[in-house]
């Protein structure tokens, strides 16, 4: 058929029922595993100490139970998960790998909220860390969610060969440092009630919050021993959808309630943010974000049906609530 032709109402409404599937089934692959995620995290903050281990110290262990037991999306584990297995790999080593990425991104947000970073109160619905224990309390339990991350995937039960688990482990590494998580959140505070260009913003942008969502994605390359084409692949898409979930973020402090979000809407403006929603503006910014989905969806379109649930992922970071 040319483009030129109009789509027939059948085969519209047959698109239009594929996507809600689409959709359907990744809510219900989100939730299951986002379950697993919180299973295992619960027994990797598990009070009795491991054998390496001297003591886990109760007000600690409380804080980072309290920072990475308290829900949140899960999005970045099932994005290591769901490319994982797309490309045909689905052992409980994913799911090691996957927490342990979980546990940086929640040291990221216990940190984030500090008083001095972003300084707030209120994080997934429930007070932030320093709130509920103290400065001191949240910077270490950050600290030891960080750490403890290396050593869930350092550990021989996350894949049996030491040279993917090196992998994972630089991935991880250069994504949360300097070149990645923690440099682009020090490009955001020095951005503070400064202009900067839009290079500059998604730059910034690319290295606080996409770095960590590239690492999900090629991180599930690297998992399924896929080829350095894949791998890149999936980096490229999860560079795309890592772009997309700060712009949303961004939109979404302007445009929902603090109720939705679980964490105080309406800072970006307060603290004077760089950010491109205040440059683009909340019209242009959907239509990027629409663009965003298209480029993620033509990054996935070799991968044909399996690549289903990862373009419904897209979607939902793109159109999220909350
Ligand atoms: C919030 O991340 C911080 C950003 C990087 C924008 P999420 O929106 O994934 O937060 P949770 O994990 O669901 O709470
Ligand atoms: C945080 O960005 C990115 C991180 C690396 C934690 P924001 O500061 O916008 O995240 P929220 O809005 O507090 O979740
Ligand atoms: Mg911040
Ligand atoms: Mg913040
Ligand atoms: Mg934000």
């Amino acid at each position: 058929m040319s483009s030129s032709q109009p789509v027939p109402p059948s085969a519209q409404k047959s698109t239009e029922s594929k996507d809600q599937d689409m959709q359907e089934r990744f809510l219900i692959k989100l939730g299951q595993d986002a379950q697993a995620v919180e299973a295992m995290l619960e027994g990797l903050l598990a009070p009795t100490p491991r054998q390496s281990e001297l003591l886990r110290p109760d007000t600690l262990l409380a804080a980072m139970r309290h920072g990475a037991l308290n829900g949140g999306k899960r999005i970045r584990p099932f994005l290591m998960m769901e490319v994982a297995r797309m490309l045909g790999q689905d052992h409980s080593g994913v799911l090691r790998a996957a927490c342990a990425l979980e546990c940086v991104h929640c040291y990221s947000l216990i940190h984030d909220d500090l008083p001095a970073m972003d300084d707030d109160d209120l994080r997934r619905g429930q007070p932030t860390v320093h709130i509920a224990f103290d400065d001191a309390t949240a910077i270490l339990a950050g600290d030891s969610l960080l750490t403890m991350a290396f050593d869930i995937l350092a550990d021989e039960a996350t894949h049996p060969d030491a040279q993917v688990r090196a992998e994972l482990v630089l991935g991880l590494a250069q994504n949360a440092g300097i070149g990645g998580m923690a440099g682009g959140q020090s490009l955001d505070i020095l951005s503070e009630g400064r202009d900067r260009s839009e290079e500059e913003i998604k730059q910034m942008q690319a290295m606080k919050t996409g770095a960590l969502l590239r690492y999900a994605c090629e991180a599930g390359a690297i998992l399924a021993g896929s080829t350095p084409e894949i791998r890149q692949k999936m980096a490229h898409f999860g560079r795309i959808i890592g772009l997309a979930f700060q712009l949303a973020d961004d939109l979404l402090d302007v445009t929902a309630t603090s109720e939705q979000l679980g964490k105080t809407a309406g800072k970006d403006l307060d603290t004077q943010k760089a950010t491109l929603v205040s440059l683009y503006g909340i019209g242009e910014t959907r239509q990027k974000l629409a663009q965003l989905i298209k480029e993620a969806e033509d990054e996935l379109a070799p991968f044909g049906d399996k690549a289903d649930i990862l373009i419904a992922a897209s979607r939902f970071i793109a159109q999220r609530e909350h």
